[in-house]
């Protein structure tokens, strides 16, 4: 059967090609191939499993030049505009997120707590992405700030770092560990103990502090750097008890491969930056070594054990951020179970 022209002549006027089934007769008035940018046999194209299918080979002709150069430039404008965003808007765009952690070994009925997670905060100057991050936190008039490492970057100043530090407030204690970043830039061994201590922060060298809270005692422990090799989990833990709620602050969540036995409710890390560019559909495209599966969010690492992976608020080797926001991490503790957990958790003793 042929192709009505009512059809045909209009797509030809068109500057379009009819399309033909392998075997179809042409349509009355058009002969060899349409096209004359085909030879003859184009025009129908046969797949791998020996089909013919219609094509339709109208887009051979003019208006797909048109139509590709304008899809590239569409492309071409996408990319610069995501370039800019990554560069410009999004590493200074912190967004704040807040969770309710249920902790069982606070006292029931005790009130909830206030904890500010921070991580790779990079410090290289005092800017707006800083000054917001102020404002953030004492707004949300903390009980507790933990930082889990990576303060500086290449080239940060002392007194940015001491002003910014100083500039954070919490009611119960500010607490920090160190991270790779701190220990490549060589702060640990120079001006960074000082430094940290000027502005009220306590540093946790595979040591620990502790929070008395509605008659409870919550003990927070400091991992020194897993990643350049010093961290002791058992100087960390050593003077945690099991009546104890414990939080492990460590930069690279690697740790929780080899927690042992003991005694630990709650993880702080960072170090991932949560990938720090991400991609639709992709996920992050790198993540540095120490991350394991545990990039940004919240995990349960062993029954009763949780960990919480912040994204950090900076950057680190190139200022870019793409789909992957600094954040700034609002975490109340709850004392009590949450729906559907049983116990606190399966392991006693300790190793
Ligand atoms: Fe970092």
């Amino acid at each position: 059967m042929g192709m009505p022209t009512v059809i045909v002549m209009p797509l030809i006027s068109q500057g379009l090609k009819p399309f033909l089934m392998e075997g179809q007769e042409r349509p009355h008035g058009v002969t060899g191939n349409t096209s004359p940018n085909l030879h003859p046999g184009q025009g129908l194209r046969r797949w791998p499993w020996g089909r013919a299918t219609p094509i339709f080979v109208g887009m051979e002709s003019e208006p797909r030049g048109r139509g590709g150069r304008r899809l590239l430039l569409a492309a071409g404008l996408a990319a610069v505009g995501a370039g800019v965003y990554a560069v410009v808007i999004e590493p200074g765009w912190i967004e704040v997120v807040r969770s309710v952690e249920y902790m069982p070994m606070l006292r029931p009925g005790a009130p909830d707590l206030t904890l500010v997670h921070l991580s790779d905060i990079h410090v290289g100057s005092i800017g707006r992405r800083e000054r917001r991050a102020i404002g953030i936190v004492n707004t949300a008039r903390p009980d507790v700030i933990i930082i889990s490492g990576d303060l500086v970057r290449g080239g940060g100043r002392p007194d940015a770092l001491e002003s910014f530090l100083s500039a954070l407030h919490a009611r119960q204690g500010k607490y920090r560990v160190w991270g790779n970043h701190d220990y490549w830039d060589g702060v640990p061994t120079t001006w960074g103990p000082e430094v940290v201590r000027r502005a009220g922060f306590k540093l946790l060298r595979n040591s620990s502090q502790t929070i008395r809270h509605a008659g409870g005692r919550i003990v927070i422990a400091g991992l020194d750097d897993p990643i350049t090799g010093h961290d002791s989990l058992k100087l960390a833990m050593a003077r945690v008890s099991r009546r104890d709620a414990c939080i492990l602050v460590t930069h690279s969540p690697e740790v929780v491969r080899s927690l042992g036995n003991w005694d630990i409710d709650l993880v702080l890390a960072g170090h991932t930056h949560g990938g720090q560019v991400r991609l639709p559909w992709i996920g992050a495209l790198w993540v540095p070594y120490g991350t394991t599966d545990h990039i940004d969010g919240w995990f349960e690492v062993d029954p009763g054990v949780r960990l919480h992976v912040s994204r950090g608020l900076g950057w680190s080797w190139l200022p870019v951020r793409f789909l992957c926001r600094p954040a700034i991490d609002l975490i109340t503790l709850r004392s009590g179970l949450p729906p559907g957990r049983v116990g606190r958790k399966s392991i006693i003793g300790r190793s």
